[in-house]
């Protein structure tokens, strides 16, 4: 039955309920290019302001899905697990994670993004690796799973297309901070990928969307709540993004540094975070008589990142990118850091060239910074704080400028706030 569009903003406009056929409805007449866009950013204006109801977002999810077509995985030999992070800096966590979780016996799918803004995207990282290709059919997903276990890549075309149109008319319409919209937008990308259960990352922090923890909850329950209505078993671990994750931010420098965890190093962080995120997928996935922490030491997930990387072209042999220039910025005191900002980071790694601005730029794959501290760590004036990476060194003083005001120094003893904040299951 045709509605209305104009009823449809009106009821919500008015505070109303939208009811199950009027969301399929506009969500597919929206896609099919029937409603205007001016009408669709009235209603997403007029559901940022009033909101939605668990109900109305669990439908508008199933509409957005609807609208595209869903990753066949049934079948496969494994049980079938996917993670998902709304997004930090130096968040490099699904390079190691992925093949950890399929060298304990799992099929990881993994469909990522490219960066926008200050946070990194995870194609961007590994497509520093030469060869490498991001884009893979259906049926190259499947196989990979198949014979691999683990597969990063791009979305493919057809999954969630309301979503794709209805995000990039938030972005412009100032309708992005909604949380009923945003948790339907991930969780839409993510039910369409068809794995059966799901672990969300819920950032909080200056490097994160949501910047304080009561509105990271709030994200995440909406999200484990829709993902439990879609019969997915799904949980959400809530973790601290006031302060980039690990040492290395930018694109291939995080390759670097998630090859490192694989061998068995790395930052303490970054492992802390690899290893909580895989106890809760693999519990999901049947498989927590399986200790991840041992698998790691093994080196069985090493040997599966190498098996990911070659089945889709890339030499996980060849040797980073380096960029053309490095400098280091100096500890501004003698003591203890107490902050590293890590919106700032993302900033200045941003403006060294990790990150674009336009969908369309180029990304220097070497260009990033390295921190030589972390909160907690004692430092000495003028003593190397941080490394800045580009090719493009006249990108130098205004990255410097973000860093500003991005560290703290304390005479006192300093303890860093925890990394994990809490978990939450339906
Ligand atoms: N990420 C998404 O995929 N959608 C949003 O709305 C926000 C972050």
């Amino acid at each position: 039955m045709a509605h209305s569009v104009i009823d449809v903003i009106r009821t919500k406009r008015d505070g109303g309920r939208l009811d199950d056929a009027q969301i399929d409805w506009v969500v597919a007449a929206y896609t099919r290019g029937e409603v205007a866009e001016e009408q669709m950013s009235a209603l997403a204006m007029a559901i940022l302001l009033r909101g939605m109801d668990r109900a109305e977002t669990a439908r508008w999810t199933a509409a957005m899905i609807a609208s595209g077509a869903r990753l066949e995985l049934t079948g496969l030999a494994r049980p079938t697990v996917d993670k998902h992070s709304t997004g930090g800096v130096g968040d490099k966590i699904t390079l190691p994670l992925t093949p950890l979780i399929a060298a304990c016996g799992a099929a990881v799918p993994q469909l990522s993004g490219r960066g926008l803004g200050h946070t990194g995207g995870t194609l961007d990282k590994l497509e520093s690796i030469p060869g490498w290709r991001a884009r893979l059919s259906a049926d190259e997903i499947r196989a990979q799973l198949d014979e691999v276990g683990a597969v990063v890549c791009a979305a493919t075309e057809g999954l969630a297309p309301a979503d794709r149109k209805l995000y990039a008319l938030r972005d412009v319409t100032g309708t992005v901070e909604s949380v009923p919209l945003i948790a339907s937008s991930i969780m839409s990308k993510k039910l369409a990928e068809g794995a059966q259960s799901l672990v969300l990352d819920v950032k909080c922090g200056s490097g994160a969307f949501m910047k304080d923890l009561a509105q990271a909850r709030a994200l995440a329950d909406e999200l484990v709540a829709i993902g439990t209505a879609h019969g997915v078993r799904t949980s959400a671990v809530l973790s601290d993004m006031s302060v980039p994750l690990g040492c290395a931010v930018g694109n291939a420098l995080e390759v670097t540094e998630a090859v490192e965890v694989l061998r068995g190093g790395g930052p303490a962080d970054v492992v802390a975070l690899t290893l909580a995120l895989a106890r809760e997928m693999l519990a999901h996935a049947g498989l927590s008589d399986v200790d991840p922490a041992e698998v790691l030491a093994s080196g069985a997930a090493h040997r599966v990142w190498r098996a990911m990387i070659a089945a889709q072209g890339g030499d996980p042999d060849a040797e980073s990118p380096r960029a053309a220039h490095v400098e280091t910025f100096p500890a501004p005191a003698t003591g203890v850091v107490s902050t590293l900002d890590a919106y700032a980071v993302g900033l200045a790694a941003w403006r060294l060239g990790a990150g674009r601005t336009r969908k369309e730029d180029d990304v220097q794959h070497a260009a990033g910074i390295r921190c030589l501290a972390k909160p907690g760590d004692h430092v000495t004036e003028g003593d190397p704080l941080l490394e800045l990476h580009t090719d493009t060194p006249d990108r130098l003083p205004a990255a410097r400028e973000a860093l500003t005001d991005a560290i703290a120094i304390t005479a006192d003893a300093f303890t860093p706030s925890p990394l994990i904040l809490d978990t939450v299951r339906p």
